[in-house]
């Protein structure tokens, strides 16, 4: 039911260079996205080809690698048609600024801007320049137009460039490319579907500077709210404490204390069809917060703690709840644990990890309990996990409404 593999099939992807020095980053992203079983058709404008050969991004694609608009390859002169059409998208790396303007005003005055106009599939770009030219009002503009004309800028990053000077405009690296090739193929399964997502952990006050928290980055919550999306979803981020960047597209909602979180949930429930609820929310908290900061006395102190809300447990014990998952971060007897929280909390999905391995990690293994019994995700990171714990979800949601048509009949 979930694969190991990123990417399925052969996508067809048509890589353009431009002429920066970050052309040579390109020959290292047309390496990962061939591993990633991407079939890439590379074309190169004149000036990228002073600095990296067509040899290099020929051996590693095993596909010719074409400059000339006029290439005898193609037996009607139509090269600019012929590969646009069999592209089913088209990545500039790096896009230097004369080729983002370039595009901006629809010039086609060599192979690859003149494809790019003739495309009928969406375009991404990764610009690499000097910080003063992305800076430039010109560029900034042209950008503005492109973004306008639907075409998606990936990057740039901020940092130490070729040229000696650090700020805005170094291109994001083939890995972050790779990842938004990744993002850009995923199939759309949650389309018209809305998500409401917990992340992160929450923050129990006990005085003005204390509190009590659990141990929790907020990156698996994170990454899944960056999976629905991908994959279509409409999707509401209610967050505790973290400091992560929200996912573009998301609509993100701050909470502090387990309160609420669930004060935001119940508000953010109306037309949700699947609620995740990843965050790591506190069981306890304080009596009461003291405003002030409590000064030390020398003497030992009792905290007395109430039980905060379960905020999933009130969700799936709606009357007509949403597709409820749940997480479980456990230190021993994951599959013990995990079954029983599932039974506990009525979830037709729980997916457990040990926390030992997961808090703060970049990578996952996560195992799901459903009706049908455990699966494990393998091990990948967790955007990773995320997109095969979305692509889970879809099939049992699709599932359900299938059954849910079939008891109406
Ligand atoms: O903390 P526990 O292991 O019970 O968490 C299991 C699931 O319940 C998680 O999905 C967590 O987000 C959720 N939970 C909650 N409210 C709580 C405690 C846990 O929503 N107070």
């Amino acid at each position: 039911m979930t694969s190991d593999k990123p990417l399925s099939g052969a996508r067809r992807l048509l890589l353009g260079l431009t002429g920066g020095v970050a052309a040579y980053k390109a020959a290292e992203l047309a390496r990962l996205l061939m591993n990633d079983g991407v079939n890439v058709q590379t074309v190169m404008t004149e000036s990228s080809l002073h600095f990296v050969g067509t040899a290099t991004l020929q051996a590693l694609t095993g596909n010719p690698v074409f400059t000339d608009p006029w290439d005898p390859h193609f037996s009607n002169s139509m090269a600019h048609i012929e590969l646009s059409r069999n592209a089913e998208v088209i990545l500039v790396a790096p896009a230097t600024a004369d080729f983002i303007a370039k595009l901006a005003n629809g010039l086609a005055n060599d192979l690859l801007s003149t494809l790019c106009l003739a495309r009928d599939c969406p375009l991404l770009i990764a610009p690499a320049m000097n910080r003063q030219m992305w800076e430039h009002p010109a560029t900034q503009r042209n950008l503005a137009q492109l973004r306008g004309d639907g075409v998606t800028i990936l990057g740039p990053s901020s940092g130490a460039q070729a040229c000696g000077e650090t700020g805005m405009g170094r291109m994001l690296e083939p890995q972050e490319l790779l990842e938004a090739v990744r993002a850009f193929f995923q199939p759309r399964l949650l389309q018209g579907k809305r998500m409401l997502i917990t992340a992160g952990p929450t923050y129990e006050a006990i005085d003005a500077v204390r509190g009590i928290t659990n141990s929790s980055s907020g990156k698996m919550g994170y990454a899944v709210a960056r999976a629905a999306l991908e994959m279509g979803a409409e999707v509401v981020l209610v967050s505790g404490p973290v400091s992560l960047e929200s996912p573009a597209g998301a609509r993100l909602v701050k909470a502090t204390s387990a309160r609420d979180m669930l004060a935001a949930v119940e508000h953010e429930l109306g037309n949700t069809d699947i609620f995740v609820s990843v965050a790591a929310v506190a069981d306890y908290r304080p009596v009461s917060a003291k405003r002030q900061k409590l000064k030390k006395n020398g003497e030992g102190m009792t905290l007395e703690l109430v039980a905060n809300p379960d905020i999933l447990e009130y969700v799936a014990s709606l009357p007509r709840p949403p597709f409820c998952v749940g997480f479980a971060a456990e230190t021993e007897d994951l599959d013990r644990n995990a079954k029983a929280k599932r039974n506990k909390k009525k979830l037709p999905l729980l997916a457990a990890n040990l926390a030992q391995d997961a808090i703060g990690a970049d990578d996952s293994e996560l195992i799901l309990y459903d009706d049908d019994g455990r699966h494990s995700l393998g091990k990948a990171s967790k955007i990773e996990q995320a997109r095969r714990l979305i692509r889970h979800i879809a099939v049992l949601v699709s599932r359900r409404s299938i059954d849910a048509a079939h008891g109406h009949c």
